[in-house]
């Protein structure tokens, strides 16, 4: 049993993946390594996975939790958007399934050094590599007002963005923005308050949501990671993402219904000159937790699968 985090939809990604003894897998995204460790036993005794995670912390951990299953499990420290090169380089190539489980885990929630959580407080960094690009809090210091509210609004959705956007620049000639605490106090205290008892989610949840996603380059590295992902899939082989919110999930709804598609011609040519072919079938109906995963398991409260299989181009 993986403590820490429990992974999300386990049994349904199994399912859909349907690894099988022998066969070669990707997991992008290992975190604690649950969905990792489910793979490896249904591929029982000479499945072959390559784990990938942009946090070094996670790669650490997983390696010694997993150490049994030898050189059956290849780990690498890497952002998933460079899985065109990664992937060829540790030997995996014409792969079965890949699997994508983005955002976080909860022990980067969890962990105070780094900021993910309103929670949890800490620090504001948001990196899942924190040897790489710039912390959330230099871009709280550094954006103006119009980039903030911007940013915000872009990956949070977020109906209050100017608002906040300005208060962080009032409040930083005083003190920085530099901290999960600072920051959530600060939301609440410009957000006007919901009904009561109508808030589901804290008011900061979006602020931090969209920071993380802008810090990480979470959309774009999804998009690149896609497309080189559809390339190493071999016919037949499996494609599963959970994704957590709106943004994440139109993405790859939309990706995978272009390679459903392959043509990109405008509807006005007549005959196909752009010569791509679908590489890509839908596997079944989005999934989403049911309530007795919810109840034990809460995290997994927004998540949804969608699975796909290469095909043949
Ligand atoms: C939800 S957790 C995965 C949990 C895992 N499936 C399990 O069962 O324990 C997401 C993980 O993906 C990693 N991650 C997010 N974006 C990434 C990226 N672009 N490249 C590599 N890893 C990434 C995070 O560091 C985090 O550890």
């Amino acid at each position: 049993m993986e403590e820490g985090h429990l992974p999300v939809l386990a049994e349904e990604v199994i399912t859909m993946l349907a690894p099988a003894s022998g066969s070669l897998q990707i997991d992008a995204t290992v975190g604690g390594g649950g969905h990792t460790e489910r793979i490896l036993e249904a591929t029982d005794p000479d499945g072959r996975l390559l784990g990938l995670d942009a946090d070094g912390a996670a790669i650490a951990r997983v390696r010694a939790r997993l150490a049994r299953f030898g050189d059956r499990l290849v780990l690498r420290q890497a952002n998933f958007r460079d899985l065109g090169r990664v992937a060829p380089e540790a030997g995996f190539t014409a792969v079965d399934g890949l699997l994508f489980d983005l955002g976080l885990s909860s022990f980067q929630l969890a962990d105070a050094e780094r900021g993910f959580g309103i929670r949890t407080g800490g620090p504001l960094d948001m990196r899942f590599d924190p040897s790489r690009g710039v912390p959330a809090a230099e871009l709280l210091a550094r954006l103006d007002a119009a980039e903030l509210a911007a940013l915000f609004r872009r990956y949070g959705e977020e109906p209050f963005a100017g608002r906040i956007a300005r208060a962080i620049v009032e409040e930083r000639r005083r003190a920085p923005v530099d901290t999960a605490e600072r920051l959530a106090a600060l939301v609440e205290r410009v957000v006007p308050a919901s009904p009561r008892g109508r808030r589901r989610i804290h008011p900061a949840t979006r602020v931090f949501q969209a920071l993380r996603i802008a810090v990480n380059d979470e959309l774009g590295a999804l998009e690149t990671a896609l497309a080189a992902g559809v390339d190493l899939l071999r016919p037949g082989g499996r494609l599963v993402v959970l994704s957590y919110h709106s943004l994440e999930d139109r993405i790859v709804k939309r990706f995978i219904e272009a390679e459903r598609k392959g043509c990109i011609c405008p509807p006005e040519v007549p005959v196909c000159v752009c010569g791509r072919r679908p590489r890509l079938r839908p596997v079944g109906k989005p999934i989403t937790p049911g309530e007795r995963e919810l109840a034990v398991n809460p995290r997994a409260r927004s998540a949804r699968l969608r699975a796909a299989e290469r095909i043949a181009a």
